[in-house]
């Protein structure tokens, strides 16, 4: 899938240069550009992985009921690496979950619809392989070329982004939950066994939820 540039070299350089431009990106996004009236949330997860697949079952409902307090960044990495500046990636769990994460990060990109951004993540994370990506997309409201993007330089960027975002928290375990740009070892471990009861906890310790709120009873 991926297209290797004839010269070595010439794919060194490339990538080198993608690797630049993407620190120069996330560096010029400001980050209040968070709203403040909500919680933010960082989610590391890989393709082809059952622990992530699993959270996917608590995300959805989650999300759904509580996604106007929500700002969640969905970041489709995990314990893969990249070399030679992207133009090669390894995947914990093979070549499938490369390709897995290269179409999320394409879909989740195309949209800043963060409903439409969960539902496809979870609709495709049910699925065993990236084959029904187009339908999770069309099921998600998005009418995405995925196909292209994910064959396209604009995938490695994309990954080699992910990539960055992963590192910066140094994640032991996958899925990894992160609460306003801080990770927490016991938010961690309450989210993966109760994701709404940790939202919701937070919501009401950051107050974020208006007092009479029917949401978290
Ligand atoms: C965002 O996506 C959701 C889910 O597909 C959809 O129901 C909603 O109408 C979209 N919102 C906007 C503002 O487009």
């Amino acid at each position: 899938m991926l297209k290797f540039p004839t010269a070595l070299s010439m794919s060194f350089l490339l990538g080198l240069m993608l690797a630049v431009s993407c620190w120069a990106e996330l560096e010029e996004k400001p980050r209040d550009k968070r709203q403040a009236d909500k919680l933010h949330i960082t989610l590391l997860y890989e393709s082809l992985c059952p622990d992530s697949r699993n959270f996917m079952h608590q995300l959805g409902p989650v999300h759904e009921e509580l996604q106007q307090y929500m700002d969640i960044q969905l970041v489709p990495f995990g314990k893969s690496r990249s070399e030679q500046g992207g133009a090669i990636f390894h995947c914990q769990h093979g070549p499938a979950e490369c390709e897995g994460n290269r179409v999320q990060s394409c879909v989740i990109s195309s949209t800043a619809n963060q409903s439409a951004q969960v539902k496809f993540v979870v609709c495709q994370m049910f699925a065993l392989d990236s084959s029904r990506a187009d339908q999770c997309a069309s099921e998600a409201g998005l009418l995405t070329d995925v196909d292209h993007c994910a064959d396209s330089e604009t995938g490695t960027k994309l990954q080699l982004q992910a990539e960055l975002v992963t590192k910066s928290y140094q994640p032991s375990f996958i899925p990894t939950i992160v609460y306003n740009g801080v990770f927490n070892q016991q938010l961690q471990d309450h989210s993966l066994r109760d994701f709404r009861g940790t939202v919701c906890h937070l919501l009401r310790q950051q107050n974020l939820l208006p007092s009479g709120s029917p949401l978290c009873q």
